[in-house]
């Protein structure tokens, strides 16, 4: 069967970063460059992540412990995947000091009752997560969510994922908003995607790790979300969510002011502007034509991130001018996995921090400012924007 969906937001998410333009100021001391920044309380050598990508084990041996090693070195933010090749114990003892976020899907009611009989000696979906030889610190702090609330029937898988992310030290919950199935993917059907069966989801046991090992002919990983993903997610569930943790949540794939401002009134900490890479909605915009409008009606009361087409510090630069306090990188991460390990995600780190530097200095900006105002304005078709702190005389000027 001939697949019809362009893809035509994949591409549209690296050609609309290029269509910005950056005008450069000129004269303003850029001899010291400042790049660290503070997200969620923490304080971060760079304004660049690694988004979530779902099963590196396929890009490197090493998987997820590699990328989680080389941003840790970097000190920048680890978002591992729920779809992880390595568990969530296995890259926090990788990577102790790293800065890591866990990416959550949420799964069917049915599929934690399901998992959860086929092991009758550990009830409570515990069955279907896989405890490695792990022994998380004591942290008191979360003691209160031990009791399952009761409108957690059926969500014992989830809750178990958020109670091992916590343990882990995991320190923030990315909430996965924009796959309630998976996008019509052209290049997965075609090549009819499955996990190599060396491989397993590693946080899991049972149908939930290896059902994603097969395909009944067209997308293993599009099959594996159909059966387990709840697609009947409503903003109940990330109140849900919120009552039974005490991590920041940060809602990931939203484009719109409108939905922006549903999770920032529901108390979530950050909202993360993304179309997934490209891989859902096709004909969706890119993340960074529409993260102003989601700065502009949040910008002040959360926190606000985006990825997708970031290649270049170029790219940062311009996700951070249009009011980012972050840009994540999916692909390029993988790219430099697939390549080295985790010296591949170290080098594309390290180049993406030296072109942002440079960007900085050839512009005239020597840190990232608390509070930007954009300024654009357009010429033939083309929207031109600045930071605009340089209006504002710096303290180590004055
Ligand atoms: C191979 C691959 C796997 C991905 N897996 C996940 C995932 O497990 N969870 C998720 O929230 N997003 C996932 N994404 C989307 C990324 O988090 C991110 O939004 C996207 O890759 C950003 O675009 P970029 O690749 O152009 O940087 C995936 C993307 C790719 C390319």
């Amino acid at each position: 069967m001939e697949i019809k969906s362009d893809q035509c937001t994949l591409f549209v998410c690296v050609c609309v970063c290029c269509r910005l333009r950056i005008r450069p100021r000129c004269l303003n001391d850029v001899s010291r460059v400042e790049l660290s920044t503070c997200v969620l309380g923490q304080r971060v050598s760079l304004p660049v992540g690694i988004s979530p990508t779902a099963m590196q084990g396929m890009a490197h041996p090493d998987g997820e412990c590699a990328s989680a090693k080389a941003a840790s070195d970097a000190g920048a933010v680890y978002i591992l995947s729920t779809l992880s090749t390595c568990s969530i114990e296995e890259v926090a003892t990788a990577a102790p000091l790293a800065i890591k976020w866990f990416q959550l899907y949420i799964y069917k009611d049915r599929v934690s009752a399901l998992c959860a009989t086929g092991t009758s000696s550990e009830r409570r979906g515990a069955a279907v997560v896989q405890w490695l030889d792990y022994s998380p610190p004591a942290t008191p702090e979360f003691s209160h969510v031990e009791i399952l609330p009761d409108d957690a029937t059926g969500r014992e898988l989830t809750l178990e994922l958020v109670r091992r992310v916590e343990r882990a030290g995991f320190t923030v919950l990315v909430l996965t908003v924009d796959a309630p199935i998976f996008g019509i993917r052209r290049c997965i059907v075609r090549n009819e995607f499955k996990l190599p069966s060396h491989l397993r989801l590693a946080n899991f046991t049972g149908d939930c790790a290896t059902e994603i090992c097969d395909s009944k002919g067209g997308s293993g990983i599009n099959e594996y979300a159909l059966s387990l993903f709840d697609p009947k997610l409503t903003w109940e569930d990330v109140k849900w969510l919120k009552s039974i943790t005490k991590l920041p949540i940060v809602l990931k794939g939203i484009l719109t002011a409108e939905d922006a401002i549903k999770g920032a009134d529901l108390g979530v900490a950050a909202i993360f502007v993304s179309n997934h890479g490209g891989r859902q909605v096709d004909g969706a915009p890119a993340a960074i034509e529409a993260l102003p409008e989601v700065v502009r009606a949040v910008g002040d009361k959360v926190e606000v991130y985006m990825d997708g087409g970031v290649t270049q510090g170029t790219d940062v630069f311009k996700a951070l001018a249009l009011g980012a306090r972050m840009a994540f990188v999916g692909r390029p991460a993988l790219w430099g996995l697939a390549h080295s390990g985790e010296r591949g995600v170290a080098n594309v780190l390290s180049i993406l921090q030296w072109e942002l530097e440079t960007t900085f200095q050839l512009t005239g900006n020597y840190n990232i400012p608390a509070h930007m105002e954009l300024q654009s304005s357009s010429s033939h078709g083309t929207t031109i924007f600045q930071l605009t702190w340089n209006f504002i005389l710096p303290a180590h000027h004055a």
